[in-house]
């Protein structure tokens, strides 16, 4: 007599690839393909400072953008805190880690730079980096200082925050 019809084995990458495709948050990436460019979400640029100086919210209908840790955010969803006249409206334009660190608007520290920062405050700076920012609103590029070496070489160490199938090769 035949026995119970043999259960098909997934294969591992078939498997995986499954896995993958199911996992909520996860991106559905096909193993072995790169993501279609409706799977890869809006493209994603470089910023020089000058270019991020011009997102500052001045302009009613232009986007909001700042950065924290060479992230640049698209911040317009929270106009009642960064638009032109909001309280943290000195926050945009510009890399503001070390502002967004020390929970300070003082200009001296709208910077990235993070020399001196107590570990408490680097604490605090991620807590916010993850549970406002990267929780809250779209990545819409990164700093040139972040992407690039000082002799504008791509930094090879560069790892985008949530954008698996971020390619600097494909971006620039
Ligand atoms: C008297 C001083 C301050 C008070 C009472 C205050 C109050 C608040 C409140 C209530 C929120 C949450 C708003 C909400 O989620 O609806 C908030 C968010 C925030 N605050 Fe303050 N704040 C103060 C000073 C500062 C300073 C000096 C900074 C400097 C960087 C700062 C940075 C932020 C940031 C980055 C957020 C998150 C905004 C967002 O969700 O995008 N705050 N603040």
């Amino acid at each position: 007599m035949a026995g119970p019809a043999p259960v098909r084995r997934l294969r591992p990458l078939a498997a995986l690839t499954l896995v993958l495709a199911l996992a909520p948050g996860l991106p559905a990436v096909r193993a072995g393909q790169a993501p279609r460019p409706a799977e890869r979400g809006p493209p994603v640029r470089l910023f020089t400072e000058e270019e991020l100086a011009r997102y500052s919210g001045e302009e009613e209908d232009q986007p909001i953008y700042m950065a924290v840790k060479g992230v640049v955010f698209d911040v317009t969803s929270g106009k009642e805190f960064y638009g032109r006249g909001a309280p943290y409206n000195a926050l945009t334009g510009k890399d503001s880690t070390r502002g967004v660190a020390k929970m300070s608007l003082d200009p001296a520290d709208l910077t990235h730079d993070t020399t001196g920062l107590t570990a408490k405050e680097l604490e605090s700076l991620d807590d916010v980096f993850t549970r406002v920012y990267k929780a809250k609103y779209p990545i819409v590029g990164y700093t040139a200082r972040r992407i690039l070496n000082e002799d504008g070489s791509p930094n090879l160490d560069f790892k985008p925050e949530d954008q698996p199938h971020f390619d600097l090769k494909d971006e620039f």
